[in-house]
């Protein structure tokens, strides 16, 4: 195997969480494959020359790949919405990566290592398929974005936080743009070698959701519950579901979801590749 640095990227998905953020970190140059009706290339830098726009149909696996094999593309990252159906059609993108020759393939993951059944087992599901047709991958697990609190616990829309369950197991937490930067980072610092067919864990903090309430000092209500309210929320299950993740420890970077069991160490193994990196805490971000 070459053991040449990654040199050309392209991403597609490009949404405002995660996606938009990955491009904003110079990973250079870069391809965003957008849909034909996208709307967040509006958000993209304007007069970028490392940054490169096309559009094209995710379900088509010939086009997608065309465009691929034309730019000589070696990473295609992907941050398609899990929610809205997005991670369904990527084995149609693993399809035209593969056909297009990409060497390696970065999955819309950005979470914990998904089970094989329940929340996100699209993700599980995707990791079989392309092993399946010989795609090497980079899953990146980080737990839960800092920035995700207030979504998570509805504070966003009622004003309190809710929390499902006792809120004393610890989880992973990591800043947008430090899972944006570190990835960006690996891509053009590491070796293929250490980047194919590898899951990296990093871990901006470790706390459990009782502690981050505590951040708040009081200053907003805390609502005991056994879900996340309906009213004027969506995707209200996703929510409730992750809460109960956190209970049982599934919310930790090194969690396992064959053997049930968490790891506080290996939640936080490849934080060294982005070495004197500080990586910003939930308080930080959240301003509290
Ligand atoms: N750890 C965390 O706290 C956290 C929080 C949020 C998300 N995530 C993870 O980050 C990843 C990206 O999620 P996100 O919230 O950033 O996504 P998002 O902004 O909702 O959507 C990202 C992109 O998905 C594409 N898309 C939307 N619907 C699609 C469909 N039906 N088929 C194909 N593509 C579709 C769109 O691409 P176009 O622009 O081309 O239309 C959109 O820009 C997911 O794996 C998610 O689980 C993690």
């Amino acid at each position: 195997m070459s053991e040449a640095l990654f040199k050309s990227f392209a991403i597609v998905g490009a949404g405002p969480h995660i996606g938009i953020p990955i491009v904003k970190v110079s990973i250079s140059p870069i391809l965003v494959i957008a849909r034909p009706t996208s709307t967040n290339t509006s958000a993209l830098p304007a007069d970028d020359p490392n940054l490169k726009v096309v559009r094209a149909d995710y379900t088509s696996a010939s086009e997608v790949s065309a465009i691929l094999r034309e730019n000589k593309v070696d990473v295609l990252i992907s941050t398609v919405t899990l929610v809205f159906g997005g991670v369904l059609v990527q084995n149609i993108l693993a399809d035209a990566a593969k056909e297009a020759g990409v060497k390696l393939f970065v999955p819309s993951e950005f979470g914990t290592a998904p089970p094989a059944s329940g929340l996100s087992h699209e993700k599980y599901d995707f990791a079989v398929y392309t092993k399946s047709i010989g795609l090497p991958t980079l899953h990146v697990y980080n737990g839960l974005f800092n920035e995700f609190v207030p979504w998570l616990t509805a504070l966003t829309e009622t004003g309190k936080l809710h929390l499902v369950g006792k809120g004393e197991m610890p989880g992973s937490f990591t800043a947008i743009p430090d899972v944006a930067g570190y990835l960006a980072h690996i891509l053009t610092t590491q070796p293929p070698s250490r980047l194919l067919d590898v899951e990296v864990r990093i871990e901006g903090q470790r706390a459990t959701l009782l502690e981050i309430i505590a951040l708040y000092k009081g200053s907003v209500p805390v609502v005991h519950c056994d879900a996340v309210p309906t009213e004027g929320v969506v995707a209200v299950e996703v929510r409730t579901l992750l809460q109960q993740r956190f209970e049982i420890g599934g919310a930790s970077c090194g969690w396992n979801p064959e053997t049930g069991s968490d790891d506080a160490e290996l939640a936080r193994k490849d934080n060294l590749l982005w070495e004197g990196h500080r990586w910003l805490t939930v308080g930080e971000v959240l301003g509290l």
